[in-house]
This record gives C-alpha cells, structure tokens and sequence, in this order.
C-alpha cells in the first residue's frame, strides 16, 4: 500500500499551479532571449516582462513601474529596508527605523544588521499576547528622524494579521514611509495600492503556487531605493540583473489565478483550518492552545503550542506519518531553540519548544484533516512522557 502523504506546510511553500507551468513554458526554450538585448529576441522578452509586470500592478490597482522583480522574497524586504535606509542617509533625511518583534528574520536581521554595521538606530516594538502590534506603542517609538516602519501584514508562524491600515495612515500623517511583507497574506485578500496607505509590499509567488526564486516589491512611485545589488540598471536602475522572464509571466500567472479564486480558495481553507482547530483544542483541553490571534489570522494557518512537547520531535512523528508540518518559520527547521515568536506572545518555556503549525492548501481534505487530528491524538501523549521523562 502507498505510504500516506498529507502536505500541510503551505506556509512554507506551495506547489507550482498547473497553469502556472503552461504560462512559463514557452520562455524557457522558445523565448529565451535576454530582455535587455535590442534584438528581435530580446523584444519578445521584454514584452513578455512588461506584459507580466503590467498585470501584476493592474491586481494590485499600481502602476507598472512600481513594481520591481527580485530573486526571493527576502530581498524584497532587504531592498525595502537597505534600499530606503541607505537613500535616507544620502539625502539626510533621518537614521531611525521602526519593526517589530515577531517578523520574518528577512525583516529583524536585515534591520538589526542595519543597527550594528551600519550605525542606524532601531526600534523593535513588542506585540501583545496574539502578536499585535499596538499603536500606543508606535505613536511612543516614532522620533523626528524615523524614516521607515515595517511591519508584517501576516506573521509566517502564527497567522496573525496587524492592523496595517491603521499603521500606515498613522506613518503617512508622520511623514514616515510604512513598508508591509506581505509575503503570507499577499493571495488572502485584495490589495488596492492606489488607496492603500503602504509604501513598500513584499511579495514572494511561491507561497501563492507561483515559482519560487523570484520576488517582488511594491514600491510606491516617487520613493527613492539604493539598491542593493548592484550592476545593471535593469529594473530601473532598483535591482541590477537580467531579467527571469519565465518566473515573471509564472508570477503574474499565479497573481492572476489567485485573486480570481480568491473567495474559493479563503473558503476552502477556513473550513479546514477551523475543523483543525477545532479537532485539536478538543483533544488536548489542557495540553494545548491556539496561538495567534483567535479571529484576526490568515484564513489558511492554524498554530498551536503543546506543552512540554519538542517541536522538532513532533514534526518527525508527523513526518513518519506521512503529514508535512512546520514548527514556525520554515527556516528553522532542526533548530531546537524556543521560538522567538512564542516567547514575544509571552508563552513559558513549557509551551515555546513546543509549536505546530499547520498552513492548509487548495488541494487538501477533510478527510485528511481527520487523519491529522486522529495522529496527533495518538503521538503528542508519547511525545509529552518522553519529554517529562527526560527533562
Ligand atoms: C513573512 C515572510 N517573510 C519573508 C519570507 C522569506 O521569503 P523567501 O523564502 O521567499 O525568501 C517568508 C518565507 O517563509 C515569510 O513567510
């Protein structure tokens, strides 16, 4: 009998949409010219480029030009913090940047590197006990010379949205730009930039069953990047390097497809993150609890802590039967340390070690749900004697 195979790790990545690989495939080895070279070839490359970057900004309600491709998701986010800090320090305008506790390291590393190489000041705002950034807590953060906020539109671990809104309106009324990695929530919901009050969007279209090694940034027109590889002036001078037209069309592809299925698609999976949450809250009434915000989350991401559970154990019990889960952040697996988000949501050691998160996907089922919480019914009491046992 084949072995079960249950995937729920769609916060890590997805898989590539079928018509997503339909749309790609005549830019590998039909159209394969260097979008920058003025040939026939490379003006059929270059349309396709544009082509996928005008249907990204038409989704997103921008302009064509403010949207930049890049190599992943983590250099949209580097490019908006290096890029903004580093035009910030060359015009003057100020050396104070603003994020929070509970982002993605593409976010905390790049801004702390910021801080101790390159002698920005930073301020990391807590979050309260379901990952919420407070505004009472910006409004005291925010000085004369901070030029940026960045702050998460969904965190990657727990699933919690933040109040971007009402962050931006209150960056734009201090004159300070607000930049969003967007990179969980960006096919959860619809984005009209023209309106929005964001300067800067982090896109990565694999986690939306787009190709993975490209990324975008939303960057509002009119603000100014150093960028941070440099080169060419491809990109508009923003991001040196030639172009991956067949990742580009993938990405508008899989844009495309997302924000039409979007109302299908939030459905499908809130249905299953609920019946999980609901499945695993009742068989550990004690042992167990959501983490996250109960209602303000992403509608595909159910995240647990256990108590005095391995983390790292319990993704290798799923993984022997056969289910594909995640302990936060996908980088971090093998890494036995408590999670940093788990701790800045104020959780005690006997819980931090031990997070499950669960990203559901368009392909998965109830029935495979079922199985999930009947699995964890059976491995988690095993998992807790070993850990009491040992430590
Ligand atoms: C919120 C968030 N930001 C940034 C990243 C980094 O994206 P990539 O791995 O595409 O570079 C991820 C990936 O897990 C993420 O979830």
């Amino acid at each position: 009998m084949e072995r079960k195979r249950i995937y729920l790790d769609h916060g890590a990545s997805t898989p590539v949409h079928p018509e997503v690989v339909a749309a790609m495939a005549p830019y590998w080895n039909e159209i394969y010219g260097n979008s920058s070279s003025v040939h026939e070839y490379g003006r059929l490359a270059q349309r396709a480029l544009e082509n996928a970057r005008q249907t990204i900004a038409d989704l997103l309600h921008a302009q064509p030009k403010e949207i930049v491709f890049t190599g992943c998701g983590s250099e949209s986010d580097n490019l908006a913090l290096r890029g903004v800090m580093m035009a910030a320090r060359v015009s003057g305008r100020g050396n104070h940047l603003i994020t929070s506790a509970i982002e993605h390291s593409a976010v905390l590393k790049t801004a702390e590197q910021l801080r101790d190489l390159y002698g920005f000041d930073l301020t990391v705002l807590p979050v309260d006990e379901y990952g919420q950034v407070q505004l009472s807590d910006l409004k005291t953060a925010v000085r004369p010379d901070t030029v940026l906020i960045s702050i998460m539109a969904a965190n990657n671990e727990i699933g919690t949205l933040q109040p971007i809104e009402e962050i931006g309106r209150f960056a734009r009324a201090h004159n300070i730009l607000f930049h969003t990695d967007a990179i969980q929530a960006i096919a959860t919901r619809t984005w009209n930039m023209h309106d929005l009050p964001i300067d800067l969007l982090s896109i990565a279209p694999h986690k939306f069953y787009g190709p993975k090694g490209i990324g975008i940034l939303y960057v509002r027109q009119g603000i100014n990047l150093i960028p941070t590889l440099t080169g060419g002036s491809h990109e508009e001078g923003r991001r040196a390097g030639t172009a991956n037209v067949p990742l580009a069309v993938g990405s508008a592809k899989a844009l495309q497809l997302a924000m039409a299925e979007l109302t299908t698609r939030n459905q499908h999976y809130q249905q299953l993150r609920d019946h999980l949450i609901t499945g695993i809250l009742n068989s550990f009434p004690a042992d167990c609890q959501l983490t996250g915000h109960p209602v303000e989350r992403l509608p595909h991401n159910a995240s647990f802590a256990f108590r005095h559970v391995n983390g790292n154990d319990l993704l290798m019990h799923l993984d022997m039967a056969g289910i594909a889960a995640s302990s936060g952040s996908a980088c971090k697996v093998g890494d036995p340390k408590p999670s940093a988000v788990l701790e800045a949501i104020g959780l005690g050691p006997e819980w931090t070690k031990g997070g499950l998160r669960l990203t559901v996907g368009t392909q998965n089922t109830r029935e495979e749900i079922d199985y999930t919480i009947h699995t964890l019914q059976r491995i988690i009491p095993k998992l807790q004697a070993l850990e009491t046992t040992t430590a």
